[in-house]
């Protein structure tokens, strides 16, 4: 069942940074997309407790750049209620399809978005190994390749 929570925009100056890095630990690479982004967050009551920034690479493609939901909060359907979110504002918007990338580690979060409709159209090898200074794993796996997922909205 999904909680109850609101969604809103919100400017770069009143985004979470310490949250959006729970999904992407670049900081500077967070700090790139930021500003062209639109950034929502939810709230629960007068708790902050998920974020997502959507970014526009033309009229026909959006992507979910970020999407974090706070750790207390996680396993409610907040997650799934974001990316239900994004499909819909990116479909308002005009876009045609919505992209969102992940690692090849990321088991929950790939279960997570092809429930919600995306599907696996590429991967980036070694995408994670080459830009990134320190090995990343993740339920056991290294996180070497982007996984691309996409959905015609
Ligand atoms: C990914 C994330 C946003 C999901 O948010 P959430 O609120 O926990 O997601 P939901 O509660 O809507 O989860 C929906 C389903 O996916 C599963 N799921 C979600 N994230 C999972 C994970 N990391 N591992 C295992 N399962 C996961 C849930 O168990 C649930 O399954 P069910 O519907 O069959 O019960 C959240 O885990 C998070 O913020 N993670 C850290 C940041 C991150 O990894 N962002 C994405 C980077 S690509």
């Amino acid at each position: 069942m999904q909680a109850a929570a609101s969604i809103r925009l919100i400017t770069k100056e009143e985004a979470d940074i310490g949250l959006l890095m729970e999904a992407d630990p670049d900081e500077a690479m967070i700090r790139s997309y930021l500003d062209d982004s639109l950034i929502f967050e939810m709230r629960e009551g007068c708790r902050s407790i998920g974020c997502l920034l959507l970014f526009s690479h033309d009229k026909t493609l959006m992507e979910i750049k970020n999407i974090a939901v706070a750790e207390a909060y996680r396993n409610k359907g907040h997650g799934l209620r974001l990316l239900q979110f994004a499909i819909e504002e990116a479909r308002r918007r005009g876009a045609q399809k919505l992209k969102i990338a992940t690692g090849n580690s990321s088991t929950g979060q790939l279960y997570l978005y092809q429930k919600a409709g995306f599907k696996i159209t590429r991967i980036v090898e070694d995408y994670f190994t080459n830009r990134y200074p320190a090995p990343i794993v993740e339920n056991g796996i290294l996180c070497r390749h982007q996984v691309i997922l996409e959905m015609l909205i």
